[in-house]
């Protein structure tokens, strides 16, 4: 190697790290296995200790772990974010008490709270009002993550109780319902997109999004479980719960107040089987001296306090034998290979398939063997998870390989450069592919098309009546043939075919959306059609054209750009515009997202916390409300910003109109 390639290979593996680095912190997502990165991170080491002059001063090697990016304001934290000890059996939980009452003596109380599987935050509240949401971080300094935060539902940003703190924290666990985990993840999956492997990588993912709106589109909870005062408020800790819950903070009704460790045992037994049935994902106990005065007794450690405690529930894991690795083949072609094991009881549930991810779990992490004997595990997660291999029980030479066709169709996967799936190409012609193709194109979301369900296609496909798309609109020309299938009544027949004869009506974004393309969701979808304005301008478009559409970045550009040089593509949309469907952006339409306001007529007026008027505006009418210019007596809603005019704000009250808060209509659309 010359010193030229020796550099481009060292500034190379920096770029590339970075990108890991960032996807491993930043957006919680690796996309590539441990082993492959430390052994690109030891290589970097390597080349820079032999050429030292080209080591980039801000090299990886220099900087890994740290969950404090760059992109975020960087905040110090008016009280040290710490640490919990862990236990993880009886003993050590009786030890501890042992140490509490060495230093407070017999008589205290412990509080027992559940210990939520998500990330810390700690909030801001002064004089009433939210100003600061930022991360545990390392402890000392976190993220200022306030906009994002801002978009949890359950986190108020004005509290209306009037005796309370002039200035606090709080502290809490913001988290992700498992189901709504699923649908997300699922979602995802549709798209391409890779996997949040849990809720807690999902929640942090999404907490350190750069785009708060795409932040409000997720759903996220939070809990709160801590206070911090200059002046003690309260006696105890479990007075504080209370009051928070009164001024109105989403306090867990699943903590109890014990006065020995036998409680509290009893409360950990208790939660050891009863935590599956929460909606969300808890991974232990923890467990609190009661009263501040004996809090502050015990004191603290460097790292946690003396006063508390984790207690933490061992995933229930279990050895069962792997029978075989299937793979599954999705509607964008990727590839998800799945664990076929001999049914084994486990966390209440019998578990007969596991996920395997990629070929890098398989190959790298696992170095799975034909027949293996695999520990299963079930955490807080639905779909259980392999954790191991049992080496000692090994009955095969023969590793599992990774296929190199697929499953479906026999077409040669492939595997793009930094992804850690595999894809099956063959997108035209690839039975899965095609079903999941115009299962999508009839959903909810996308063309919305009635009396057509995801089974009926599957039905079609297989006797020869649809292999596209557009097949569906020259169904009616098979009117008889459709009267010989199985449960196929002329009434539903004609249900059916009406609906898709209004999917013709149906909007750009909403076509483009049911075309599949991978990475265009609902949202891009959106932005394309608006920033093109028809198809051609869009299948013409070049990289540049594309990114510089709002949210459209590289990945996805490349993605568009790759579907419309796809010849049959562009037949099928020549088909589709010849039955009239709508390829043309309609000026000024807005895609209603509910029509919960529909009805309703708001005027905005003044400035506003967390909202321009634009994004106020967009919010009513993308919810069927419609913005009025001036006051009437006719008005529903006057929605009330900072310095609004006084003449308007008298006519209001003139005219007996409700004035509204930005939070107030956040709550209508809940
Ligand atoms: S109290 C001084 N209570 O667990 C420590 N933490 O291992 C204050 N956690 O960083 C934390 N549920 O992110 C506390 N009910 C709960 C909790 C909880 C989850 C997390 C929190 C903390 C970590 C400590």
């Amino acid at each position: 190697m010359s010193l030229f390639d020796i550099k481009d290979r060292m500034d190379a593996l920096v770029k590339e790290l970075n990108q890991h680095t960032y996807n491993y912190y930043v957006l919680a997502m690796p996309t590539i296995a441990d082993y492959e990165f430390d052994k690109k991170l030891e290589e970097l080491a390597k080349l820079e200790k032999e050429y030292p002059d080209y080591a980039d001063p801000d090299s990886p090697t220099l900087k890994i772990g740290g969950d404090i990016t760059k992109t975020f304001t960087t905040v110090n934290h008016r009280w040290p974010m710490l640490s919990l000890g862990n236990t993880y059996n009886e003993q050590d939980l009786r030890d501890f008490d042992e140490r509490v009452r060495k230093t407070i003596g017999d008589s205290f109380e412990y509080v027992c709270e559940l210990k939520f599987d998500g990330l810390s935050i700690s909030l801001t509240y002064e004089d009433a009002k939210l100003v600061r949401a930022v991360t545990r971080g390392d402890g000392t300094k976190g993220d200022d993550v306030t906009t994002n935060v801002k978009t949890i539902n359950n986190i108020p940003h004005k509290l209306k109780h009037s005796d309370i703190p002039p200035l606090f924290e709080i502290r809490g666990e913001i988290f992700m319902h498992r189901a709504a985990f699923d649908r997300l993840n699922k979602e995802r999956e549709e798209l391409g997109e890779v996997q949040y492997a849990n809720p807690r990588n999902f929640a942090a993912g999404t907490v350190k999004m750069q785009d708060s709106k795409e932040v409000a589109k997720r759903p996220l909870d939070c809990f709160l479980y801590s206070l911090n005062t200059d002046k003690n408020y309260f006696k105890t800790h479990w007075e504080s719960l209370q009051s928070l819950k009164n001024w109105g903070f989403h306090v867990s009704s699943d903590t109890k107040l014990v006065s020995s460790i036998d409680e509290v045992l009893e409360f950990i037994k208790h939660w050891e089987h009863q935590r599956f049935k929460l909606s969300y994902d808890i991974d232990g106990i923890v467990i609190k001296v009661n009263s501040y005065a004996q809090q502050q007794e015990l004191g603290f450690t460097a790292k946690s306090p003396r006063w508390a405690i984790s207690f933490k529930y061992k995933a229930e894991e279990v050895q069962t034998v792997l029978e075989k690795v299937t793979y599954q083949v999705g509607r964008t072609g990727a590839i998800t290979p799945v664990a076929n094991l001999k049914p084994v009881l486990l966390a209440g549930t019998t578990v007969k398939r596991a996920t395997l991810h990629n070929a890098d779990e398989i190959e790298l992490r696992l170095k799975l063997h034909e027949n293996d004997t695999v520990v299963v595990e079930k955490g807080g997660e639905i779909i259980p998870k392999i954790i191991s291999v049992v080496l000692e029980k090994r009955v095969s030479d023969i590793p599992v390989k990774y296929i190199e066709n697929c499953p479906e169709c026999g077409t040669a996967l492939i595997r793009k450069e930094g992804e850690a799936n595999h894809y099956c190409p063959n997108d035209e012609a690839c039975p899965p592919q095609i079903v999941g193709k115009i299962q999508h194109f009839i959903g909810r979301k996308a063309m919305n098309i009635d009396g057509l369900g995801d089974e009926t296609i599957e039905t079609f496909y297989q006797k020869g009546l649809v292999k596209h798309i557009s097949d569906l609109y020259t169904l009616h020309e098979k009117a008889e043939e459709l009267k010989t299938l199985e449960r196929f009544g002329e009434r539903s027949i004609e249900n059916m075919l009406n609906g898709i004869e209004l999917s013709k009506q149906m909007p750009f974004e909403k076509v483009l959306f049911g075309l599949g393309i991978r990475y265009v969701g609902e949202t891009v979808a959106k932005k394309l059609a608006f920033g093109t304005k028809n198809i051609n301008t869009l299948s013409s478009a070049s990289l540049e054209e594309l990114i510089a559409i709002d949210e459209i970045g590289q990945r996805i550009a490349e993605s568009i750009i790759d579907y419309f040089g796809n010849e049959e593509h562009l037949r099928q949309i020549e088909l589709l515009k010849s039955y009239g469907l709508q390829f043309e952006a309609i000026e000024n339409e807005i895609a209603l997202q509910s029509d919960k306001l529909t009805g309703k007529t708001f005027v905005i007026s003044g400035v506003f916390e967390n909202y321009s008027r634009e994004e106020l505006k967009d919010f009513i009418e993308s919810n069927g409300g419609k913005i009025l210019s001036g006051i009437s007596a006719k008005l529903n809603y006057l929605l009330a910003g900072d310095n609004m005019g006084p003449s308007k704000l008298d006519k209001a009250k003139k005219l007996n109109v409700p004035l509204i808060s930005e939070d107030d209509l956040l709550e209508m659309l809940k």
